[in-house]
């Protein structure tokens, strides 16, 4: 044996209880359960839970790959393979006679030129070492910003074929989906019938169908049907992504939703779902607000997160910023917007309900994704570090919300079916060596909002494709992360 991990008690990923064996890991799998001979490396895990390394559904790591191949904020949560190019943006297509940075919302930003299709981010990918897996995503957002520029209308028929074109390209190299970001430009542009002609090109692949929906408010209950109508007009497997009710007035209706996927689950529609375990979303903030009105019951939850005009708004809330200035809100949004790089503005807003957590997490076919933008200047949304561990600690330790081996499946093996991710996501022999050794006790996010970049408490030992990543606390640099393609096996396998 390559590596064996002796007096474990074993999660393996499919909800069951816990049971006593040791793991023997050879060239990068699973190779026994049970009892292990004599190995090069051995991890004494007395006391301690194994299971599969947790995968992170829904993220935004495409970039990060080449800006931070250790993916020390992933890999510390035990994290060992995320779902990139959410919420309709993704690093492919790049075009390099355009500006690609722009076109994929930002994720994109100094990577130009080095890719066009998704082989060739793969292969550049690859280059870095980086320290987990990736899977990928194409995004509408960044296809339609490709073809159709930021216009603000109906695409053409030869638009139409084009964008299909770079999405079924994507599909055919590997990616494993096709997501949307409807509340995002130039995605909010698009109508519902656009969305079902594009995705057609996911049917072939039988490739799921991902999205960050028009509308998570007021209109969250009519963007369900129209996500579950775009699903079904194709016979697309549907992930709905960061299913959440925002805003004070529709607290609650997280339940309303969840009926709705359950009686298309019932009348045998494929859906899923990702949550993550925070109060408070984030994102661009110059998507949020029209500039000529900016709504100010929106920027009264804001806080910013990270912001190149002014870096002393850092971790600071919007209203206190107005009032150091003694300006009012809509012109303190202004302020930030219109400076030099203000569109660059992370913002987090705190606009969703405790209790609607609960109710997501309680659905079983409820995933977890973390939304973490990996901008580690400023105080980024503590989801970055903290998703998984958190749902350990404070919904299973503390709150109950669900049993262990059901919190490990839901963010393992699960995912790894819905994301099609062949050989991972349990303990099985001839599985690929993914694995977490943590201590349920002591399992906990320390990310705060004020001090976000903090890793968790907890975790003895990240293994990736059966190498040793991160042990207390010390990561090992070994960068044996790969490229995954969607039912298939890894890009470049060695
Ligand atoms: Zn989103
Ligand atoms: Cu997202």
């Amino acid at each position: 044996m390559d590596i064996a991990i002796r007096n474990v008690q074993i999660l393996d990923g499919n909800g069951g209880e816990p049971y006593p064996a040791d793991v023997g890991i050879v060239e990068g799998r699973i190779a026994a359960i049970g009892t292990v001979g004599a190995a090069t490396t051995e991890v004494d895990g007395a006391g301690a839970y194994l299971a599969p390394g947790f995968i992170d559904t829904h993220a935004h790591d495409d970039g990060a790959f080449f800006r931070h191949p250790g993916m020390q904020f992933k890999l510390a949560q035990g994290v060992t393979t995320v779902v990139s190019g959410n919420c309709g943006f993704s690093a492919i297509p790049a075009d390099p006679d355009q500006d690609a940075a722009k076109n994929s919302g930002g994720i994109l930003a100094g990577l130009e030129g080095e890719f066009t299709d998704l082989a060739g981010y793969f292969d550049a990918a690859l280059k870095r070492k980086p320290a987990i897996n990736n899977m990928m995503l194409v995004g509408h957002n960044t296809v339609r910003a490709q073809v159709m520029g930021m216009e603000k209308r109906k695409p053409t028929s030869a638009e139409l074929v084009a964008m299909r074109g770079h999405v079924s390209r994507a599909l055919e190299q590997g990616a494993c989906g096709f997501s949307t970001g409807l509340i995002y430009r130039p995605g909010r542009y698009s109508d519902t019938e656009e969305v079902i002609e594009i995705a057609a090109a996911a049917k072939d692949f039988d490739a799921l169908y991902t999205t960050h929906m028009r509308n998570e408010g007021d209109r969250l209950l009519e963007a369900v049907d129209e996500t579950l109508a775009i699903g079904l007009a194709n016979d697309l497997h549907v992930h709905i992504s960061h299913h959440k009710s925002a805003g004070k007035p529709n607290w609650g209706k997280v339940g309303a939703s969840l009926e709705k996927v359950d009686a298309a689950l019932a009348a045998g529609q494929r859906v899923t779902l990702d949550v993550y375990p925070y109060t408070a979303g984030s994102g661009r903030m110059i998507e949020y607000f029209n500039l000529d009105s900016p709504s100010v019951e929106f920027a009264e939850v804001i806080r910013i997160a990270s912001c190149p005009a002014f870096r002393e708004f850092e971790g600071r809330m919007l209203v206190d910023i107005a009032k150091d200035r003694g300006i009012d809100l809509a012109d303190a949004v202004r302020l930030i917007l219109t400076a030099p790089g203000g569109d660059k503005t992370i913002c987090i807003h705190f606009i969703i309900d405790e209790a609607d957590i609960e109710t997501n997490l309680a659905h079983a076919d409820m995933m977890v994704g973390s939304d973490g933008i990996p901008d580690l200047r400023g105080r980024p949304h503590p989801r970055l570090f903290g998703t998984f561990p958190r749902i350990l600690g404070r919904y299973v330790r503390e709150r109950g919300v669900l049993s262990l081996p059901e919190a490990v499946r839901r963010m393992t093996s699960l995912s790894a079916k819905t994301f099609g991710m062949v050989e991972r996501g349990q303990i099985k022999e001839g599985f690929w060596a993914d694995l977490v050794l943590f201590d349920a006790q002591a399992i906990a996010d320390l990310a705060t909002y004020d001090e976000p970049k903090q890793e968790p408490a907890g975790i003895a030992l990240v293994v990736v494709n059966g190498e040793i990543a991160l042990q207390q606390g010390e990561h090992k640099n070994v960068g044996r992360g790969k490229m995954l393609r969607y039912r298939q096996s890894a890009h470049a396998e060695g």
